[in-house]
């Protein structure tokens, strides 16, 4: 037998790393990708912040209560910190993610204790960043732009173990939809070139993964570079990743209507690879209110669209993204949102009360909605989208749906793995603990809002 040599990172692993994430998925993409950047010099992630030499606070900006958050958090930091100097210990604290990006010294005057504040473009430049405090705390660089240099010097070897994971082709926005941050914190829109992502996806699939979410705040503009010099479509990059071996199931997220192009929404009806599940986000349904937001698109053009994408793909489980109380909304438009979400008939959606952003547009426009008013429509449109939820998973009782199982539940008596349905519901399944890592039909036997419960076909009960 021979001996597995460790590798360097692993017996140098004596310094601890916490990573607090909030925020969207690109967050929990590039949380991991920080710690890849960090365990050659020896960092260790842990789950506890108080035995932390190094802490990220990665960050979101999307809305207000999500920005301010963070300061509470760097109170309760610097309580640890100073308890662990009086142990004799340090922690260096760093700001990442899009509060840094967007507030940038301005947390370091609000919070002296933070050592390190750095934008979503910089992380390749943490190992510097951090030797650099070591010397001289209290500096703050690199929150500019440069996004190709970022994924060129970002370390291949991903630390992820599972068997899903996300993947970002696609940062930054162009759209500036008059409500939101992300253009301001992400940058304008890029694409990483199509062989850097294949790469990544192919060493995902080596290491045991079979699904991977492609990531980007624009997604469906994915215009990545091919080896000839032209520009690839998020089609054709879900094409060549159909070809990976192991490589079962490709979800997306987040896409823009204006994006959704017919190679895409053909390549829904050719791939089996491309799971039957839409994030589609169209913030409101009043064509005033969608012009107010910058949107770029009406109500019929989404709801056209929507029926294109069914037409070739009947089963396509739907998703969104709600704003209600935007500056100026009448009750009679935002009655135009609920019936919207009533014709398009989601499976899932997500709805939030405007918040104002500093810099943005809207956030100039006044804000005419009382938040009582905007509360109140906020409740309405939950129930009406908890309702839309709860019919389209009970809708798969009896059905046999293809479950990839990804990690044991709560019940280990019941030998209970959880698994997602290609309509990316949660199933939780008994008697499945040894099929994690494997996708398996299982037959529905019943639906709640939030998961499916089924079992399976008699078959791998033996397994
Ligand atoms: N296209 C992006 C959207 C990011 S923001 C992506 O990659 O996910 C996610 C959602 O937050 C938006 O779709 C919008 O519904 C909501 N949002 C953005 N700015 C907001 C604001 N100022 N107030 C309330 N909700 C907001
Ligand atoms: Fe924000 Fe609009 Fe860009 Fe989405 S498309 S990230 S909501 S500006
Ligand atoms: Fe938040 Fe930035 Fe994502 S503002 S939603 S973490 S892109």
């Amino acid at each position: 037998m021979t001996q597995t040599p460790f590798s360097q990172a692993e017996t140098a692993a004596e310094k601890r790393l916490f990573i607090k994430t909030y925020g969207c998925q690109m967050n929990v993409y590039d949380s991991e990708r920080m710690a890849d950047v960090l365990r050659p010099l020896g960092y260790a992630t842990t789950d506890d912040a108080a035995e932390a030499d190094f802490v990220i606070l990665n960050t979101c900006h999307i809305r207000e209560k999500a920005a301010e958050k963070i300061y509470s958090e760097l109170g309760k930091l610097r309580e640890m910190r100073d308890e662990r100097r009086q142990a004799g210990r340090d922690m260096t604290i760093a700001v990442a993610g899009c509060v840094a990006q967007a507030e940038g010294e301005e947390i370091m005057r609000r919070q002296p204790a933070v050592d390190i504040v750095v934008g979503p473009q910089a992380y390749h430049q943490l190992p510097e960043l951090l030797t650099r405090t070591a010397r001289a705390r209290g500096e703050r660089i690199g929150a500019d732009f440069a996004p190709d240099d970022k994924f060129d010097a970002l370390p291949v070897a991903r630390g992820t173990t599972g068997p899903t994971a996300f993947l970002t082709v696609q940062e930054g926005c162009d759209k500036f939809c008059t409500f939101c941050v992300v253009p301001y914190t992400r940058g304008a829109e890029w694409s990483r070139p199509l062989h850097a992502v294949l790469e990544e996806a192919r060493q995902l699939a080596g290491r045991g993964v079979r699904e991977v979410t492609l990531l980007g705040q624009n997604v469906n503009a994915y215009d990545g570079e091919r080896a000839d010099g032209k520009k690839a479509t998020l089609a054709e990059l879900a094409y060549a990743l159909a070809d990976i071996p192991g490589l079962d199931r490709i979800r997306y997220t987040t896409s823009h209507p204006n994006d959704m192009s017919d190679d895409l929404i053909a390549a829904h009806a050719d791939l089996d690879a491309l799971m039957p599940y839409l994030h589609l986000p169209v913030q409101a349904g009043s064509d005033r209110i969608l012009r107010l937001m910058n949107r770029k698109h009406g109500r019929q053009k989404y709801l056209d669209l929507i029926a294109r994408i069914r037409a070739a793909r009947p089963d396509m489980a739907l998703s969104g993204d709600f704003i209600v109380g935007f500056p100026g909304e009448t009750d009679r438009e935002f009655e135009e949102t609920l019936d919207l979400v009533r014709q398009v008939r989601y499976a899932s959606a997500f709805a939030f009360m405007y918040s104002p952003r500093p810099g943005t547009p809207a956030a100039g426009m006044g804000r005419q909605v009382e938040p009582e008013v905007a509360r109140e429509r906020l409740q309405r449109l939950i129930a009406l989208v908890s309702e839309q939820q709860v019919a389209f998973n009970q809708a798969q009782v009896g059905r046999t749906l293809n479950v990839l199982f990804e990690r044991p539940g709560r019940h280990p008596e019941r030998r209970q793995a959880i698994g997602r349905s290609p309509y990316l519901q949660s199933v939780h399944v008994d008697d499945a603990d040894h099929l994690i890592g494997r996708i398996v039909p299982v037959q529905i036997l019943s639906g709640r809002q939030n998961s499916l419960h089924g079992h399976l076909i008699s078959q791998q009960k033996a397994a």
